[in-house]
């Protein structure tokens, strides 16, 4: 081919049959929306750099193996993906029953009941039990119990509910430049933290709130939705599929 700079180089493939052209280095997932195809997904945002820990963006790739993210795989010339297929969902739904062993199965009472993206992943892989909060048959819950985090004057924050999805550490970086939170321990254990393990107050928070806002589920949450329930947050939605508003097409 000819050389071209990397910034105009175009790349064309094709996402669940219809072809899409786009800039080099676009990930799959973004290259999708551009196709008209919404890939479920819960630890990448539009926004935030990739970060590929919910494994729920998994696609196929004619020809490769496995069943790569398609947040954190770059588009390539000639690609066939498809974001689709039995085995797809299969891995989504074991995906999404993990996050659910181990979260509160509270969604009727919960503040962010119908405004919650785990919730409405739920839904889209299948765990329509956990849509409306009649769990139980996922125990689990190993640091349900963890204590809540109220320093804050206008946040709290439940690991209890927090999925580890570092959305709320990435906007903290990327969107306010503080760099306050991190995930600190590993695997099962791992977990968000503020400074070094300290009450949000004491670290280097600036109490700006983007955390809150890319936070998918309840663990971070305004004081006022936890008093008031939602008031903004609230979302008007024409999806036949559920009423959360996620903007996922169901197929
Ligand atoms: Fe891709 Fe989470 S959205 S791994």
């Amino acid at each position: 081919g000819t050389p071209a700079s990397a910034a105009t180089e175009q790349v064309t493939l094709e996402i669940d049959g219809t072809r899409v052209t786009v800039a080099a280095g676009t990930s799959l997932m973004r290259a999708a929306v551009e196709a008209g195809v919404q890939i479920p997904k819960l630890c990448a945002t539009d926004s935030l750099e990739p970060f590929g820990s919910c494994r729920l963006c998994l696609v196929e790739i004619e020809g490769r193996k496995g069943y790569p993210a398609s947040c954190t795989t770059p588009v390539a010339e000639g690609m066939q993906v498809r974001t689709q297929s039995p085995k797809l969902q299969e891995l989504r739904k074991g995906v999404m029953e993990l996050y659910i062993s181990d979260h509160p199965l509270d969604c009727l009472t919960c503040s962010a009941n119908g405004d919650c993206e785990l919730q409405a992943m739920a839904g889209v892989t299948g765990l329509r039990a956990v849509r409306y909060g009649v769990g139980g048959q996922y125990g689990g819950a190993h640091h349900l119990d963890s204590a809540k985090d109220e320093s804050n004057p206008y946040f709290a924050f439940d690991p209890a509910k927090c999925i580890v999805c570092s959305r709320c550490v990435r906007a903290c970086d990327e969107v306010q430049g503080t760099f306050a939170l991190t995930i600190s321990g590993r695997g099962f254990a791992s977990h968000v933290s503020a400074g070094q393990d300290q009450p949000f107050m004491e670290s280097d928070c600036v109490s700006c709130g983007a955390c809150v806002q890319a936070c998918p589920t309840d663990s971070l949450q305004e004081k006022s939705v936890l008093e008031w329930g939602q008031g903004e947050h609230s979302k008007i939605t024409t999806c036949a599929y559920c009423g959360v508003g996620c903007g996922f097409k169901a197929e």
